[in-house]
């Protein structure tokens, strides 16, 4: 097991969907040890294989001292239960920011050797299983922000000492962009 970086807001890896697992194989086993290693160290509730620069559907959990994986989730809901309450991720330390969520889910899954799993989560575990099964769909909890608190997130993130602002920014080129003189230099 090893303690990986964890990959950072801005990072393209964080914003490409990624591929069911096929193989519940020694590579799986130990993607899902450095997961749980990397999680524990840096005291998460979650965390999830895009994190590491992998884009397999796997997550990790470790909620009410419960430890665990989920490969390949289904998220259903119950019922239509919200709650709100600050959210935070590892690829956007130090930024906290109230977060809507349903308030129960079942997740379904595999474990890390292709047996069946279903976990029923209400409250941190339904907010960890949804906020992590987004990171596999390219999705980040400032997206689930309303317009304007989202405004505010993208501000923090822009002066937070750890964003790399000459990173390549995650937007579509315009295909114009191939006629320009200057190519798709930066
Ligand atoms: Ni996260």
């Amino acid at each position: 097991m090893t303690v990986q970086p964890i990959r950072l807001f801005g990072d393209p890896v964080l914003r490409t969907p990624a591929e069911p697992v096929v193989d519940f194989d020694a590579e799986l086993r130990r993607l899902v040890a450095d997961l749980t290693e990397t999680m524990r160290e840096a005291s998460g509730v979650g965390l999830a294989a895009p994190q590491l620069g992998v884009g397999l559907r796997v997550f990790t959990f470790d909620v009410d001292d419960v430890v665990g994986h989920l490969v390949n989730p289904e998220l259903s809901f119950p019922d239509e239960e919200e709650q709100e309450g600050q959210e935070g991720c590892l690829s956007i330390p130090g930024l906290y920011f109230d977060t809507k969520r349903r308030l129960n889910v079942v997740a379904k899954g595999f474990d890390m050797y292709g047996d069946p799993v279903r976990i029923v989560g209400t409250e941190l575990m339904a907010r960890c299983a949804q906020h992590e099964t987004d990171h596999l769909d390219g999705v980040l909890f400032v997206d689930r922000l309303d317009p304007e608190a989202r405004k505010e997130a993208m501000k923090a993130i822009r002066a937070a000492e750890w964003y790399d602002a000459g990173a390549p920014p995650a937007v579509k080129l315009s295909p114009h962009a191939s006629t320009s003189p200057f190519g798709l230099g930066r």
